[in-house]
């Protein structure tokens, strides 16, 4: 991963500033030794800690080869402790004139004290409240075009390097920001990157100050949609630092891959490794690359070592293969995963040591057998998803990437597509791991440097995975059938052939029997619906073509809802509701199911998402597509899925059995089950015994009675499973249930807790909607509340927004002065009562060129300002220089007239009178402190107050964790109903390498 644009280089002879720029001080970085020691010592060994099922897992630590010292490779994850501001207030930042003078908060000792506290990943689209007027596809948020004020948002975070550093590599990383980022490091414009999905990472070697303090700026724009689906804004993925020594592994360097004999994957593996090796040193290097396979045990179970000579300052790669005896083969069924450590020896040490996960498989579509895995037929039962959820719009912690592929794995489905973008590589991670295959897709169609890069990053970065099989180049392009679109589409299968040898490429094509264009070249055929006629014909005319349904259902439907309703914007969750393009859930699958050779193919989609509210619009602000809503709670359709995807007998019934006033009305009841049989039973009596059809559904007419309406399943006359819908009582009480019993004080573990209005039997109400207030005590805090109902404009969350006051500071008084050295003016008590009052608004003087002066005035500091959180006083000029105190306290200084200062003075306030002065030094032109002078109090935030109706009995509350364990305490109150609370353990947990 690289930029995608280079800084400008500017010309040096082209000012036009009412002053000139030749002020030393511009710019400069600040070498003052840091006096914090080393916060990181040597690194653990490679610990890879994460969460399944509540455990934090590690691998065993790895076996250890010669020379072991503290490596040089860090790989710390930098997302707390950020400040962010919503504002296109200072343009871009980036300064064409001079290197390392970027301006507004891109300026290294920019104060932003009075932003805001956010931790990453962060989307603050999810903050906006729902406007009408905003994009529908986009979920109605006002962001994008139009919303300029909306759409800007700059972060900084502030840290210290250790003077240790000194001599390393060191790398920004951004797994992803939407979109159209700008990153400044240290006053320098370090890089610019315009997509909103790919990851990218900058060398910010020579920018970075070690032994001191460092700020990274990035001013996200997120001004311009890439999608016609909610998109968040904002830096919402992770961002790491990684250091690395000047001879080591380079960025994305490792590729690993398995093959066997005659491609059948019988006997041993041959275990493919290529290692890109990056030598930054003015001087050749020799060294030793020495790689081990590690099987889930830590046992070393292949290895292989291979010398180089690398030039100075260059990149080479190096190559090697290993036999691997009785691989245990990765699949959804069975994710067994190795890992590969490569280790960099130079001058008798280890300078280098990676770690890549992996798996040993084979993958490939074939035109007769569709999908195979491991040598072997392999039906994709798959679901297309976007990546935002309930309660946290498209910042996604990583666990609830596991929760929702664990829900997604629930159903039976073994396959993902990432539509319509490159996902978090997170995200992957958790399907290497859980068990899921994926078709990894690129953004948009081009063969454009710029896209082509993109693409190269992709594969690059993600073709280690084992779970991803196939490499999506688009979706849906209008450029699909002509000439020119199979031409570039020609271009990237050839890039994506070139970096990854082992997996073929399709594209999501919306067109039906057309072998024009790109369908002419791609290597597997990719199919939006169009089943029926179009597909068989087109498989008679090209069989030597594989093929897959790329996206297929599009079905509608609501959670809990049995009729359409326009006017609330819900659809019936029969599985009966579909656009004219798209087929029920009963429709694909059947017709796919009957046809091998199609591979199976993806739902449009798992969970819904925000934006794109088919069949309707406004009120509606979310899909209604998913198979589970925006929460992970499942409408009925997942039991169709489970049905026929899973592999148990089951049987679900719907609708819910609580219709009051409907009695003697006959209800539409139907069953998904897998059993031979079902029979249907209304309070004890049987309505009838009715053989299941294959990949189908049963249905009865039944007149409702309250009671209990029970489906029995039977396989040869047996009954193997059972599912009862009962009629509940009225709402009575409140139920919190967590995902997990306990969670990791890591400050990134969460715990997805639901929230159920029950009945006085302990029974969820199907027809509840209570508002539900929440308040959480112990080391954690809510993240977001959801509760799936599309048509739903209550906040996901709530933010403490602590009022800002600003108070014109006047009674200014100057005097003159020889020097700005060491001034007695500046103490707290001196009397200015005899200088000369001035008017610090005016744009310019009083001083003359070579003069200094000190400015004062009084403050009186009222119990508000002594409570505040945060209290700056901010200058509208100081011209040129200026030295600040208050009450004698040396506050901050300011050697760029330009600049409109502000300094953080709430410590040094003091009850009633406060001194503050100012030791200005004019060099040219005429100076002073001018355009006024301001204090802007951030009051005390209130903590907010989070809540959240039902939807149909249910919501949902993310909790986080933080670095400290303790216990959690959720309660849930709602009007009417007992209160219900929830007793979370948060336990010990080292957690992750982090920037301090
Ligand atoms: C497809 C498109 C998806 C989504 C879907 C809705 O054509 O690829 O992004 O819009 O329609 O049915």
């Amino acid at each position: 991963m690289t930029s995608e644009d280079e800084p400008g280089t500017s010309s040096p002879s082209m000012m036009k500033t009412s002053k000139p720029l030749s002020r030393s001080s511009r710019g400069r970085l600040n070498l003052s030794p840091d006096p914090r020691p080393k916060a990181l010592g040597a690194l653990l060994a490679f610990p890879l800690c994460f969460l399944v099922a509540g455990l934090c897992l590690r691998f065993p630590a790895a076996p250890c080869g010669a020379a072991e010292g503290p490596m040089p490779r860090e790989r710390l994850l930098l997302d707390r402790g950020w400040k962010f501001h919503l504002g296109n207030d200072w343009g871009t930042g980036e300064e064409l004139a001079k290197a390392g003078s970027s301006s507004g908060p891109a300026k290294r000792d920019f104060n932003d004290g009075g932003w805001r506290n956010v931790d990453l990943p962060h989307d603050w689209a999810i903050d906006l409240p729902f406007d009408r007027n905003s994009d529908t596809s986009h979920g109605f948020k006002p962001v994008g075009p139009g919303f300029i004020s909306n759409s800007v948002g700059w972060y900084r975070r502030t840290f210290t390097l250790p003077r240790e550093d000194a001599g390393k590599r060191l790398w920004l990383e951004f797994d992803g920001a939407f979109r159209d980022s700008r990153v400044y490091v240290n006053g320098y414009f370090i890089g610019h990157n315009e997509s909103g999905y790919s990851g990218f990472r900058y060398d910010i070697t020579d920018v970075a100050n070690c032994g001191g303090r460092n700020a990274v700026a990035v001013r996200v724009d997120a001004t311009q949609f890439e999608g016609w689906f909610y998109e968040g804004a904002g830096i919402y993925r992770h961002v790491w630092l990684t250091k690395t020594g000047p001879l080591a592994v380079a960025p994305d360097g490792t590729f690993v891959y398995s093959k066997f004999k005659g491609d059948a994957p019988d006997g041993p593996a041959e275990i493919q490794v290529e290692t890109e090796l990056s030598n930054a040193q003015n001087a050749p290097a020799e060294c030793a690359v020495r790689w081990q396979v590690l099987d889930a045990a830590g046992k070393v179970v292949a290895e292989a070592n291979k010398s180089a000579r690398l030039e100075a300052a260059s990149q080479a790669k190096v190559s090697q293969s290993m036999q691997l005896d009785s691989p245990a083969l990765w699949s959804p069924e069975s994710p067994a995963l190795y890992r590969l450590l490569t280790a960099v020896e130079s001058g008798g040490a280890v300078v280098d040591r990676t770690e890549t996960e992996f798996g040993v498989r084979t993958v490939k579509f074939d035109a007769d057998k569709g999908f195979l895995l491991n040598g072997k037929p392999y039906v994709l039962k798959g679901t297309c998803n976007h990546q935002d959820h309930a309660g946290v719009g498209s910042a996604l912690p990583d666990r609830l990437q596991y929760f929702r592929i664990a829900r997604l794995k629930e159903m039976g489905d073994n396959a993902l597509r990432t539509s319509h973008n490159p996902p978090t590589p997170e995200l992957l991670q958790a399907c290497d791991r859980l068990g899921m295959l994926v078709m990894d897709e690129n953004r948009l169609l081009g063969s454009d440097a710029a896209n082509l890069d993109r693409l190269r990053r992709l594969v690059l970065r993600d073709r280690n995975h084992p779970s991803v099989v196939v490499w999506s180049i688009a979706n849906e392009e209008g450029e699909q059938t002509t000439p020119a679109g199979g031409r570039v589409a020609e271009t990237m299968q050839k890039l994506i052939h070139r970096l990854d040898p082992t997996r073929q490429a399709t594209m999501a094509a919306n067109v039906g029997n057309t072998f024009a264009g790109l369908n002419r070249i791609i290597d597997v055929r990719g199919w939006n619906y169009h089943i029926g006629k179009e597909i068989d014909d087109y498989h008679a005319a090209h069989p030597a073509q594989p093929n897959v349904g790329t996206e297929q259902a599009s079905t509608v439907c609501t959670r809990g809802i049995y009729a359409n309703d326009r006017e609330r914007g819900y659809v019936s969750a029969y599985d009966d509701n579909a656009p004219p393009w798209a087929h029920t859930t009963e429709t694909w699958w059947k017709f796919f199911a009957a046809r091998p050779w199609l591979s199976g193919g993806f739902a449009w989609t798992g969970f819904d998402y925000r934006g794109e509210p088919t069949p309707y619009a406004w009120p509606c602000i979310n899909s209604h597509f998913g198979i589970l809503d925006t929460c992970g709670f499942p409408k009925d359709n997942f039991y169709y899925y489970l049905a026929w995807w899973g592999n148990r007998p089951m049987a679900h019934l719907l609708p819910h059995w609580t219709w009051p006033g409907k009695e003697g009305q006959e209800i539409d009841v139907r069953c998904f089950s897998n059993c031979e049989e079902v029979e249907l039973f209304l309070n004890g009596q049987s309505l009838g015994r009715k053989s299941m059809p294959r990949n189908s559904h049963l249905a009865w007419k039944v007149a409702y009675a309250p009671g209990t309406l029970d489906a029995k399943g039977l396989n040869a006359g047996q009954v193997v499973a059972e599912d009862k819908v009962e009629t509940t009582g009225p709402a009575a009480a409140l139920k919190l249930t967590p995902d997990r019993p306990a969670i990791d004080a890591d400050g990134e573990d969460l715990s997805i807790i639901t929230v159920a209005v029950a009945d006085d039997h302990g029974r969820t109400v199907p027809v509840a909607g209570n508002l539900a207030e929440f308040e959480l005590s112990g080391p954690g805090r809510i993240l977001g509340v959801g509760n799936g109902d599309p048509s739903c404009h209550e906040p996901d969350v709530f933010i403490s927004t602590p009022g800002v006051r600003s108070v014109s500071v006047d009674g200014w008084r100057m005097k003159e002065v020889p020097d700005a050295k060491d001034r007695p003016e500046t103490a707290k008590d001196f009397s200015a009562r005899d200088w000369r009052r001035v008017d610090v608004r005016a744009d310019t003087g009083p001083l003359s060129p070579g003069h200094c002066a000190v400015f004062r005035t009084h403050y009186t500091a009222g119990p508000a300002d002594l409570s505040s959180t945060n209290i700056l006083l901010s200058f509208g000029m100081i011209d040129d220089e200026g030295w600040v105190y208050v009450n004698g306290h040396f506050a901050g200084e300011s050697h760029d007239w330009s600049s409109s200062p502000a300094f953080e003075i709430g410590k040094f306030l003091e009850a009633g009178d406060n001194t503050i002065a100012v030791v200005v030094k004019n060099n040219e032109g005429e100076g002073g402190v001018n355009k006024g002078v301001t204090l802007v109090v951030r009051e005390r935030p209130v903590a907010a107050a989070w809540k959240r109706s039902v939807f149909n009995g249910l919501a949902q509350v993310i909790v986080q964790s933080s670095r400290e364990a303790g216990e959690l305490k959720l309660t849930a109150r709602a009007e009417g109903l007992a209160p219900a609370t929830l007793v979370l353990p948060s336990r010990a947990c080292a957690g992750r390498p982090a920037v301090p």
